[in-house]
């Protein structure tokens, strides 16, 4: 039997949060399209997407969101899982309590997003790809490094669970434990954060007049954070 990413993957129904010391990282709902909305027509977030520039409406941030949610409406089974996303918050449980309550509430906890946009890249590649994005307001406080390493940490566990419930001889395990991830050549914080991560850079190309690294990692090799 062929198995593929997606039938190692929980649905979106059944997908648990993951944890790091300070962050979230849970699925998407409908109530985050306004903090998503913000966060995408703010043009420092922006600038280095595909997209290239913010939206223009809040009918592109919900279309963009949908691609994150649709199968949460789904029968089970009846569409392969195609991304595995997660919107970032800052953890409440262990963060001292606001004086002002209407500062502690879940969408100022709302700090971006981190996870897979395609299971499936092909044809540019069949390895899924890492994308996250944050608001500025969080900048700088090693938020997006944690996230991901939180992120690897949780793929390598579902990975080696699905190995083991389908009992996929190892030697017939295909290469799921790898993640990529591209970058604009001057996008240096993203750049930081990825090496800080175990990744590597495997090509330098050019694109659409844009040069781009390319970057891979091997999540069975990440600690957990
Ligand atoms: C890039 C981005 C995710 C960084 O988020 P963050 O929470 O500030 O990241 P962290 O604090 O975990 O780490 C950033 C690292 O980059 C470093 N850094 C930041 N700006 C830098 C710069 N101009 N040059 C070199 N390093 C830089 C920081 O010093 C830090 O490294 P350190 O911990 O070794 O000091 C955030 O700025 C963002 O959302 N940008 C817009 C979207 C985006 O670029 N997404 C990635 C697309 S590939």
């Amino acid at each position: 039997m062929d198995i593929s990413l997606p039938d190692l993957l929980p649905s979106h129904q059944k997908t648990q949060p993951i944890y790091t010391s300070r962050l979230t990282l849970r699925p998407f709902q409908w109530t985050d399209l306004p903090n998503f909305y913000k966060l995408r027509i703010t043009p420092e977030v922006m600038q280095w997407t595909s997209q290239g520039g913010i939206d223009t409406s809040i009918e592109q941030t919900r279309e963009w969101m949908q691609k994150f949610i649709e199968d949460t409406d789904m029968t089970p089974g009846e569409i392969p899982r195609r991304n595995f996303n997660f919107v970032v918050s800052l953890r409440t449980d262990n963060v001292e309590k606001s004086a002002n309550e209407s500062e502690n509430n879940d969408s100022n906890a709302f700090i971006g997003v981190c996870g897979l946009y395609g299971l499936d890249s092909l044809p540019v590649s069949p390895i899924p790809s890492l994308g996250y994005m944050y608001i500025p307001e969080s900048w700088g406080k090693g938020y997006a490094t944690e996230a991901s390493l939180g992120f690897q940490a949780e793929w390598q566990r579902l990975i080696t669970l699905g190995h083991q419930v389908h009992s996929i001889p190892v030697g017939s395990r295909q290469d799921m434990y790898s993640l990529r991830a591209v970058t604009h050549v001057k996008n240096l914080a993203s750049a930081q954060i990825l090496r800080k991560c175990g990744w590597t850079v495997y090509e330098e190309v050019e694109e659409d007049g844009m040069l781009l690294l390319r970057w891979i990692v091997d999540t069975s090799a990440t600690a957990t954070p």
